[in-house]
C-alpha cells in the first residue's frame, strides 16, 4: 500500500492560486503564511494528476461532456459515502458549489424573498442573497460544549419570512457535523414553513473519523422533496481549480425547475479537466483519503494540545470534518482591530477575519486552515502565541 507524505513543503507562489498569490490584495502584505482561502498545501494525489498528464498527451482540447464512465463513479461514491441512492437523471454537473448556490437563487427565487442561513457561516451564502437583493436572514447558532447548535426555536420563526435555507453540511466555519436527528428538526421545520433548502455537502468526504456525514436529503421523505444538495471531489482531493462540482436533486418538482434552468441558460457546461479528475478522483481516492483524514485529525489533535497549553484563553471550535477551525480570542483583553493588526504584522499569518462570516457578532474571532503540513502549523502557533504575548 503506498505511503502518501503530506509533510512535504511544496512552495505555491506563482501558480495563480488565490491562497498564496492573492494575499497582498486581501491582506495588504505579501509576507504571510496562508492559513485562509479553503484550499489545502497538499500535492494533488498521483492517480488525479496521472489521469490528467494521460488526456494531455492526446493534445486535442475541444469542447468537452461528461462520458457515461464518469456519471457511473460519481453515482458508486454517492452510494457508497452518502447512502444517496440516485439515477443519472436525478445529477447535474456544475463549475462550482458557489457558482450553484447563485443559479438556484436566480432560478428559483425572486429579488425580496428571504432566505434563511445560520451564522457564522462561509461567506458566499451571505453575499449571493444580498447582492441578488434578496432578503437575508440570519439565524445565529449558538456554541454548546465546544461545538456550533442549532437554536430550533429561532430558526422556526425565522423560516416563517423565507422560501429557502442555505445549509453547511458540515458547516463552515467550525467543521461541525449536524448528526441524523439535528437534520430532520431542520427538514421538519422548513417544510412545515414552505422554505426548501440547498444543502452544500462541499466538505462531508473529508468528515473525521468517528464522526459520520449524514446528507440532508436521506433524513426523511420531506427532506428529499425540499432539497437540493451538492457535492464536489474539489475540497476533498484538492482540485478545487478545476471547477468540478455536482448537483443532485431527488425531488422531480425542484428538479424539473432547477435543472430546466441550468440548460435553458447553458451556464453548466464542464471543462475536460473537470471531468477527468473527478471521474480519478471518486474512481482512485479511497486510500489517499484514508489516510489524508488521518493526517488531518492530527493537525487538530495538534491544534487543540497546543492550545490547552499555550492559549487556554482561546476558545476553539474544533473540527468534526474538514480542517477549518474557529478561534475566538474574546478573553484575550485585546480589541478585533488590535488582533488582527497583530495577527498581519507582527505573527505574519493570514486567517480569515470572523466579521465576514455574519458581521459584528463575530468581532474577535478568526477562521485557521488546518489543510497543511503540521510543520507549517506549529510555525503559525507559535507566531500567533508570540505575537498576542
Ligand atoms: C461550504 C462551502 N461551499 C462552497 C465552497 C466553494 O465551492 P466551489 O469552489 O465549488 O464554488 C466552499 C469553499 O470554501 C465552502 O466552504
Amino acid at each position: 500500500m503506498k505511503k502518501y507524505d503530506f509533510d512535504e513543503i511544496i512552495p505555491r507562489k506563482n501558480t495563480a492560486c488565490v491562497k498564496h498569490d492573492a494575499l497582498e490584495l486581501f491582506f495588504g502584505r505579501d509576507d504571510l503564511t496562508p492559513m485562509w482561502v479553503a484550499d489545502m498545501d497538499f500535492r494533488t494525489p498521483d492517480f488525479i494528476m496521472d489521469a490528467l498528464r494521460t488526456r494531455c498527451n492526446h493534445e486535442v482540447l475541444g469542447y468537452a461532456i461528461p462520458p457515461e464512465s464518469y456519471w457511473q463513479t460519481v453515482i458508486q461514491w454517492f452510494q457508497r459515502h452518502y447512502g444517496v441512492s440516485c439515477i443519472k437523471e436525478e445529477l447535474h454537473f456544475i463549475p462550482g458549489i458557489v457558482a450553484g448556490i447563485s443559479f438556484v437563487i436566480q432560478a428559483m427565487t425572486q429579488p425580496g424573498d428571504g432566505i434563511l442561513v445560520t451564522t457564522p457561516v462561509y461567506p458566499p451564502f451571505l453575499n449571493l442573497p444580498q447582492g441578488g437583493h434578496r432578503q437575508l436572514v440570519c439565524s445565529p447558532l449558538k456554541v454548546e460544549d465546544g461545538r456550533f447548535a442549532i437554536d430550533f426555536e429561532d430558526l422556526e420563526w425565522r423560516a416563517r419570512q423565507c422560501r429557502w435555507m442555505i445549509l453547511s453540511n458540515p458547516h463552515n466555519p467550525g467543521g461541525t457535523v449536524w448528526g441524523e436527528e439535528v437534520l430532520r428538526r431542520v427538514a421538519e421545520i422548513c417544510y412545515r414553513n414552505n422554505v426548501n433548502v440547498i444543502s452544500d455537502e462541499i466538505h462531508a468526504d473529508m468528515t473525521l473519523p468517528p464522526h459520520r456525514h449524514v446528507s440532508f436529503s436521506t433524513v426523511s421523505p420531506q427532506a428529499k422533496e425540499i432539497s437540493i444538495t451538492f457535492m464536489a471531489p474539489s475540497k476533498t482531493f484538492n482540485m478545487a481549480g478545476l471547477g468540478s462540482s455536482v448537483c443532485y436533486c431527488g425531488s422531480d418538482s425542484l428538479r424539473k425547475r432547477f435543472f430546466g434552468y441550468l440548460d435553458a441558460y447553458e451556464v453548466a457546461g464542464g471543462n475536460i479537466f473537470a471531468f477527468v479528475g473527478a471521474e480519478a478522483a471518486f474512481k482512485h481516492g479511497e486510500e489517499w483519503l484514508t489516510q489524508m483524514l488521518q493526517y488531518l485529525s492530527g493537525n487538530v489533535d495538534f491544534l487543540r494540545g497546543y492550545l490547552q497549553e499555550h492559549l487556554p484563553q482561546v476558545k476553539a471550535i474544533l473540527p468534526e470534518a474538514s480542517y477549518l477551525a474557529w478561534l475566538d480570542f474574546s478573553d484575550m483583553g485585546l480589541t478585533h482591530e488590535e488582533i488582527k493588526d497583530r495577527l498581519i504584522n507582527r505573527a505574519r499569518v493570514a486567517l480569515n477575519d470572523g466579521t465576514t462570516f455574519g458581521g459584528s457578532n463575530y468581532r474577535c474571532c478568526f477562521r485557521i486552515n488546518l489543510g497543511c503540513p503540521r510543520a507549517t502549523l506549529a510555525d503559525v502557533l507559535d507566531r500567533i502565541v508570540g505575537c498576542l504575548k
